[in-house]
């Protein structure tokens, strides 16, 4: 196996082909590789070949938590068992280690028993779970906007996103996660904020954001609950339901069929919320770690 960095469009191409045919419940696009390199270059997308066929690609770069790593080997189907995963791991943790990270996760679908087990000969362990909740989408029901707040959309008022930062921080720093995560305010302006504008509710109360609920389009066309969250002093008043609800509502005047939602294992709350909206269990993502240098490479 030889692996080289994906820089032009072609091979920025391949890699997220190669990507999404691996892990399609992940998938990206060429735009967020790109733009998300231009912002961290210390971002690295290798596609592995052998010979001329390509067999696999990986990325490693840093994670959400401040001061770690995150990596991923993605080897297909056909070319697995014959050390492609090892040889990609190999390069993204020193990687990782050059820039001076001392760990690094990786995120592994719960039911692949093989790539747990590959983690697991690598000196991966788990850290954390999230649980993949779907909805389908039927008629939905304008909800009752709770007293004194309203209800605005991210279209009516793109100044929201900004205002809401501090709420995305705070939202952040609450996640049921072993290790604090956090987010820039680009990224918050760039990417995990910003969604469907006009699937995306905010509620405010004497002109402040006390609670959103983001919607994203998937690279697959899908659609993706973004961040719900309420300020901690407004919990507990049916404001996070509301806001789902309108968002359910909004899904179905427009043509949206099913939104898939990401929930920590320990979220119970928002986990609870969901069943009670009629989301379904479907898949399991499970976070595992290791320190670096890795001690099988
Ligand atoms: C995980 C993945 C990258 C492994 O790629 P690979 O090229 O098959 O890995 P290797 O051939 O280097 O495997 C190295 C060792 O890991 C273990 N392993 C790998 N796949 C395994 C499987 N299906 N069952 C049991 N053990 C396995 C074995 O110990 C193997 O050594 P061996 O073949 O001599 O027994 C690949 O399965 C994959 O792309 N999975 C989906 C993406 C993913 O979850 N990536 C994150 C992984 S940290």
């Amino acid at each position: 196996m030889r692996s080289r960095v994906a820089e032009s469009d072609s091979d920025l191409q391949a890699y997220v082909d190669t990507w999404n045919a691996v892990s399609p419940g992940d998938p990206s696009t060429v735009e967020l590789q790109r733009k998300r390199r231009d912002r961290d270059p210390r971002r690295l997308c290798l596609l592995a070949e052998e010979g001329d066929a390509l067999v696999g690609c990986g990325f490693a770069g840093p994670s959400d938590s401040p001061g770690r790593g995150f990596l991923s080997p993605q080897v297909l189907p056909h070319a697995r068992r014959r050390g492609n995963g090892s040889g990609l791991l190999r390069e993204l943790a020193t990687h990782l280690d050059s820039l001076g990270f001392t760990s690094a996760s990786t995120h592994v679908d719960g039911e692949d028993e093989g790539s747990l087990a590959f983690a697991a000969v690598h000196g991966f362990e788990e850290t954390d779970r999230q649980v993949e909740q779907v909805r389908v989408i039927g008629g939905e029901p304008r909800p009752e906007v709770p007293a004194a707040v309203s209800f605005v959309t991210l279209s009516e008022a793109p100044h929201l996103l900004r205002d809401s930062y501090p709420l995305a921080v705070e939202a952040y720093a609450d996640m049921a996660v072993s290790v604090p995560v956090t987010i820039s305010l680009d990224d918050w302006l760039d990417g995990d904020g910003a969604g469907v504008p006009a699937g995306s509710f905010f509620a405010v109360a004497d002109g402040e954001v006390i609670g959103l609920s983001g919607l994203c389009a998937a690279a697959d066309g899908g659609f993706e609950d973004g961040l719900t969250t309420v300020r901690r002093g407004w919990r507990r008043r049916g404001i996070a339901e509301a806001l789902k609800r309108a968002k359910l509502a909004w899904a179905a005047g427009n043509g949206v069929t099913e939104i898939v939602t990401w929930t920590q294992r320990g979220n119970d709350g928002m986990r609870a919320l969901n069943e009670r909206l009629g989301y379904t269990y479907r898949s399991v993502s499970i976070t595992l770690r290791a320190p670096l240098p890795l001690r099988s490479v």
